[in-house]
């Protein structure tokens, strides 16, 4: 099955099972969030997911929701780890069961996917201090014939410090190479594929919990672990998903290693993205972040040729990532925005290591002072100039 085919077979699925498809996956959270990204599918549907208001599509709901983490930033460059990704999600605002979800993502993963039952493992709440176990996953998971581990805190998702919250089910696939050993928490080859929530509670700011007046279920799948799984592959940047990347990349810009060549990847598709999603670079919040993706990968381009630029990027890589993340053509100029930064980042540098180069900061280190005149004075920002002088950046 190619991406595409994975996407609809899911959005599909629940079609037939009475979910209405929900639109507009725009990264941008609704005005008055205080997250600047959406994170993940229910993000979106946090209030409904509350029950404080019905839905206006009804009480089940399917999405495939673009989601943009930089709390894992640091770990793009493995086999799984990316910037900006999808969510598949199905949800139950008050409809039917924990049970019936657990039972439809059993069904949809063999008969639908394929997946062998044997390779699959899952987990349960297994109960803490406030609340007991979860019996009914636990029934139901037997009753499928699924092996189970009971678990703590890694069964119990929020969405925050506060709001709303409960036990859940994860679904891990077996991806070692010999018969499956151990269980999901004794051996990293299981990989988890699908969390199934029981949004049943509360969370106030004491930690106490308060039974919401109507449970949902929420869940979601990433969409980039499930390709790679379905083709065979060892990592997201083997699968279709950056079929073209994986083969343009290294022609264009001639990058020796496999992470640099990951990372440059991750970051330029991530900020196509996020640039089509209406954001500019900047110096605060989103434009922030995009700003550091584009910086990021710039360092990574310039240190072993400060010739190369993003000028070169071909017209298919924008085109194929445009399509995928569903993005109209035409409205955003993405290589312009990515040029004007580019040019920005090289007169930064530039001035950065002239400014450095002066006696007066020679053979010494540099004081929150300095720093301070740094970006006041020359607009020199206190990562860029450290960046500098641990020759991160381009010498
Ligand atoms: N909210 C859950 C998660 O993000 C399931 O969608 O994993």
């Amino acid at each position: 099955m190619n991406s595409e085919q994975i996407l609809s077979t899911f959005t599909s699925f629940y079609r037939e099972r009475g979910h209405r498809p929900v639109t507009g996956s725009t990264l941008l959270p609704p005005p008055g969030d205080p997250v600047l990204f959406t994170t993940s599918g229910m993000h979106p549907l946090t209030p409904y997911l509350e029950g404080t208001r019905p839905h206006p599509l009804g009480g089940r709901l399917t999405n495939v929701q673009r989601c943009l983490r930089t709390t894992d930033l640091d770990e793009v460059g493995d086999g799984t780890h990316l910037t900006v990704f999808e969510m598949l999600g199905s949800w139950s605002l008050g409809d039917y069961s924990h049970s019936q979800s657990l039972r439809w993502g059993y069904e949809l993963l063999t008969d639908g996917y394929g997946f062998d039952p044997g390779r699959l493992y899952v987990t349960v709440f297994g109960g803490d201090e406030r609340l007991g176990p979860d019996t009914s996953s636990l029934r139901t998971w037997q009753e499928l014939g699924v092996p189970v581990e009971l678990t703590r805190d890694e069964n119990w998702w929020s969405n925050g410090p506060t709001g709303p919250c409960g036990p859940d089910s994860e679904i891990f696939v077996w991806t070692g190479d010999g018969p499956p050993v151990s269980t999901p928490t004794g051996d990293e080859r299981w990989v988890e594929i699908w969390n199934h929530v029981l949004m049943g509670y509360r969370r106030h700011e004491d930690g106490s919990l308060t039974p919401l007046p109507r449970p949902s279920v929420d869940t979601g799948m990433g969409l980039e672990r499930l390709v790679p799984l379905l083709q065979g592959k060892r990592s997201v940047y083997d699968s279709d998903l950056f079929e073209p990347w994986m083969r343009l990349v290294p022609g264009v810009w001639g990058l020796s290693g496999e992470e640099p060549r990951r990372i440059v990847s991750d970051h330029l598709r991530s900020s196509i993205v996020v640039i089509g999603d209406g954001v500019l670079p900047s110096n605060t919040g989103r434009g922030y972040v995009l700003r550091r993706l584009v910086r990021r990968l710039l360092t990574v381009l310039w240190r072993e040729d400060p010739s190369r630029t993003l000028g070169d990027l071909p017209r298919e890589l924008v085109e194929h990532t445009r399509q995928h993340f569903r993005q109209e053509d035409g409205e955003v100029d993405v290589r312009g925005v990515l040029l004007d930064e580019e040019r920005r980042f090289r007169g930064l540098l530039t001035r950065g290591r002239s400014v450095l180069s002066r006696p007066r900061f020679s053979g010494r280190s540099l004081t929150p002072e300095d720093f301070l005149y740094l970006h006041d004075t020359h607009g020199l920002p206190r990562e860029l100039v450290e960046g500098l002088l641990d020759e991160s950046l381009v010498s």
